[in-house]
């Protein structure tokens, strides 16, 4: 199934193998249901976006539909669609963590980073994104950064959380 696929995209041979040992947790006639692990291997291997290429091999790979991976892909917040830097910073502004201040800690960040929500920095070091519930609510105000949790923020921590990561 993996040489036959000539596309731009496809599992290096450490994640092809990982790829098998998904799809053998699903019966055959529900090889869909693997849709959402090997995005979140693509993903990986991608530097923590989802390039075209990589969802149309899902589809392939899989033999469902392009659209139904798309729509996985497009509806979880933890793809990304488009490039996002090494450390890709996501910061929950759903209504718990709105109302514990989630819109400055958003605005420090763009000033810290000197980026807007949603851009990258020009050394692709960072990126910024406001993001719906991370669901940790109760430890509001909560943000993501790649797959690490940041939980009770205070808009003190930020300027160290980023000179950490600069290291
Ligand atoms: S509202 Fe922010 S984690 Fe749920």
């Amino acid at each position: 199934m993996h040489n036959d696929i000539e596309l731009k995209f496809k599992f290096n041979n450490s994640n092809f193998l990982k790829s098998k040992k998904i799809l053998k947790k699903y019966p055959k006639k529900f090889s869909e249901s693997a849709i959402l692990p090997l995005l979140h291997l693509a993903q990986e291997q991608l530097d923590g976006w989802l390039k075209k290429p990589a969802i149309e091999y899902i589809s392939k790979y899989l033999k469902v539909p392009l659209i139904k991976v798309y729509e996985v892909a497009s509806f979880y917040h933890m793809f990304n669609l488009k490039k996002v830097g090494k450390h890709c910073i996501s910061v929950c502004t759903t209504t718990p963590c709105c109302l514990k201040g989630s819109d400055a800690i958003l605005k420090k960040f763009e000033q810290n980073l000197n980026i807007k929500n949603g851009k990258i920095t020009k050394d692709g070091v960072f990126s910024l994104h406001e993001i719906e519930c991370l669901g940790a609510c109760i430890n509001a105000p909560v943000i993501k950064i790649n797959n690490n949790y940041y939980e009770n923020l205070k808009l003190d921590d930020i300027k160290k959380i980023v000179k950490n990561l600069k290291k």
